[in-house]
């Protein structure tokens, strides 16, 4: 059964999906910062090693860049996505880059219940996804990543920083009851975050609560500026990226 706040959840990202093949604007590049430290991760363990027994998965693999990147290393590679559009758009850029025998399970649904059993994955990932979930929905989603990681397996996650702009321009909006987080919508586009609903910026201090029992926990600040004409565009004089690149070995 679908509740109502995935329903609305799944409605806003078919959207944005559709506003974003539309305008040709999707993410095809890997997230540098993210896959920059799964390989750090891998190097350090697997040397020289065939990568074909590890499962990795995508928690909102979106166009699946990411996923595209993990599978050319040979790894086998599965993904969740509420927006049954941005599933399309992965499977087809997996097969397109000739590596569509290393998928896995593609699978529509919410990254708070994903359909696996306990212990399936050697690594997980996630993208700008974990940001936009409302309290209840956050607690349950790192749960399921605590359930789902082999012992010994690795989770590297980006999200948004307070640092960030977005967060410094409106930070007396913050939500009393879940500090942290903002709504922004602004009623135009719905391909940058300042339009998406809900954006939760992490600080440091909470990544040691929702990776209790982790035996590493490392958020390392990742932040650029965007070039002026963008952040113009965004209506900010200058916009500063400040990103958690959340590294965390179960
Ligand atoms: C900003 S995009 C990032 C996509 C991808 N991670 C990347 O780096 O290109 C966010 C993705 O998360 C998905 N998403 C949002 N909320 C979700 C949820 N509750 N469960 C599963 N996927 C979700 C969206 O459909 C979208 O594909």
């Amino acid at each position: 059964m679908t509740d109502i706040s995935t329903a609305s959840m799944k409605r806003l990202w078919e959207e944005s999906f559709a506003e974003q093949i539309a305008l040709g604007a999707y993410n095809t590049s890997p997230v540098e910062a993210l896959i920059r430290t799964v390989a750090y991760h891998l190097r350090g363990r697997y040397e020289g090693e065939v990568l074909s027994h590890l499962s990795f998965l995508e928690m909102g693999c979106g166009a699946g860049p990411n996923l595209v990147w993990l599978a050319q290393k040979g790894i086998r590679v599965s993904g969740i996505d509420i927006a049954a559009n941005a599933l399309d758009l992965a499977r087809t850029n997996l097969e397109r880059h000739g590596v569509g025998d290393r998928i896995g399970d593609l699978v529509e649904g919410s990254v708070d219940r994903v359909p696996f059993p306990d212990s399936s994955f050697d690594g997980i990932l996630e993208a700008c996804v974990f940001q936009h979930l409302d309290a209840e929905t956050r607690a349950r989603t790192f749960a399921e990543v605590q359930r789902l990681l082999k012992p010994g397996g690795v989770f590297v996650g980006y999200m948004l920083d307070r640092g960030h702009t977005a967060f410094q321009e409106k930070a007396t909006q913050q939500l009393p009851y879940d500090p942290g987080s903002l709504h922004l919508a602004d009623g135009s586009s719905k391909i940058h975050l300042t339009n998406i609903g809900l954006a939760h910026f992490f600080s440091k201090e909470e990544f040691n609560d929702l990776f209790q029992g982790f035996s590493v926990i490392d958020p390392c600040l990742t932040t650029y500026y965007l070039p002026q004409a963008e952040a113009r565009k965004r209506g900010y004089d200058q916009y500063l990226q400040s990103m958690w690149t959340v590294y965390a070995v179960k």
